[in-house]
């Protein structure tokens, strides 16, 4: 299959399955796909429709924005059990793994679990699938259901107007979209209806008409601010150890001032009704996924919460997931500086957690309107 050119700013998780890695780092992400999963089983059972003559022998799945795993294993392995009940496992099953091409697929296929098995005796198929999913991935018509996690809050790009100085939206004192200016928030809004948009279309093209688009994204809730949840709290700590550095002449004021993480966590409300809107997909049902806690969290890991272990668990969390960004913006050098103050930075803030909102995980599904 030839290569989707990759068109986005690419700021892939870190790789491999070390210490640092989002492999071993991202369980915070996986609670939220084992809450979603359980709803997920029951749209298949009740919203998957093919007509009784044409149900899929070869059933497709891909998951857009997978990542090195495990979290996709989860998701991919829940969605063929259930797919598996609806259809009397029938189906034979090939699975598509997309994200970025510079992502860390041999880590994601190194660790792929048992039941994926690579041998032409199983009735389960993998294949890698690089390529920015904001543009066509797979053929015409040829995926039965389509998932995404906590992927599609990651934009193509940063709105131009946030890093000029002579914009009104100007992000000058902060390094993600908080909430706190209007105009901040008009231009993330607007860059991320572009690129679900684009995504939309895509999948519009490849998904068969009856097939799923299955989605969770970080969100808002309606009226709140980024910066009142925890996500707010790591990403304000992450801008104010960047602007100690700026102070103390290890970084440069200015490119602490450019810099801006290419995210948007969309209100709940502001998402439906852009849904609503699509032609080619029926929205089924959007709802959010009652909270995770970081208590949550570490009660899953059995382990007990204390500030040392809630520190390391979000330091390590974060570092996952911002550290190509670090190094692609303000240096390789300044990566381990920069996470080194976050520790300590967040284990004084710890405090604060308490008065923070838990992250709004939005649970989507759309059907693909037949072809006519
Ligand atoms: C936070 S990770 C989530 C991974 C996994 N779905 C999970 O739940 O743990 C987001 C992933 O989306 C990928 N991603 C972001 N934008 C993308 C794009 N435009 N095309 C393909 N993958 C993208 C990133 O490379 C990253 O691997």
């Amino acid at each position: 299959m030839g290569r989707q050119q990759e068109t986005s700013a690419v700021y892939n998780m870190t790789g491999g399955d070390g210490p640092d890695s989002y492999y071993r780092n991202s369980i915070f992400q996986r609670t939220v796909v084992e809450d979603a999963m359980k709803a997920v089983k029951k749209d298949i059972e009740e919203r998957l429709e093919f007509p009784i003559d044409n149900i899929p022998k070869t059933f497709r799945v891909a998951d857009f924005g997978c990542c090195v795993g495990p979290n996709t294993f989860v998701a991919m392995q829940s969605i063929i059990e259930a797919v598996g009940l609806k259809y009397d496992d029938k189906s034979e099953f090939e699975v598509l793994f997309n994200d970025h091409a510079n992502n860390d697929f041999n880590t994601l296929f190194r660790n792929l679990p048992s039941a994926f098995p690579f041998s032409s005796q199983e009735t389960i198929f993998c294949a890698g699938v690089p390529g920015d999913f904001h543009g066509r991935v797979l053929p015409r018509a040829s995926l039965h259901l389509g998932y995404s996690s906590y992927a599609l809050q990651w934009l193509s790009k940063n709105p131009d107007q946030v890093a000029d100085p002579n914009s009104p939206a100007w992000n000058k004192d902060s390094i993600y979209c908080d909430g706190h200016s209007p105009q901040v928030v008009k231009a993330y809004s607007a860059q991320f209806q572009s690129d679900l948009q684009n995504f939309l279309n895509a999948r519009a093209q490849e998904i068969v008409g009856g097939g799923l688009l299955i989605f969770t994204i970080p969100g808002v809730p309606n009226g709140a601010l980024c910066s009142q949840n925890y996500h707010g709290l790591f990403y304000g700590t992450l801008g104010s150890c960047l602007q100690d550095m700026a102070n103390e002449g290890l970084i440069s004021q200015e490119k602490v001032e450019a810099f801006n993480i290419p995210m948007y966590y969309p209100p709940i409300q502001e998402l439906e009704a852009f849904l609503q809107e699509n032609a080619d997909f029926s929205l089924e049902r959007i709802y959010a996924i009652p909270s995770v806690t970081l208590e949550d969290v570490h009660s899953r890991a059995n382990m007990e919460p204390t500030i040392a272990s809630v520190t390391s668990i979000v330091s390590a969390i974060v570092r996952a997931i911002m550290e190509v960004v670090i190094k692609q913006h303000i240096g390789e050098d300044s990566v381990e500086p920069v996470f080194e103050r976050f520790s300590v930075k967040f284990s004084q803030n710890y405090h604060k957690l308490a008065e923070m909102q838990t992250p709004t995980n939005i649970s989507v599904v759309l059907k693909r309107k037949a072809l006519i």
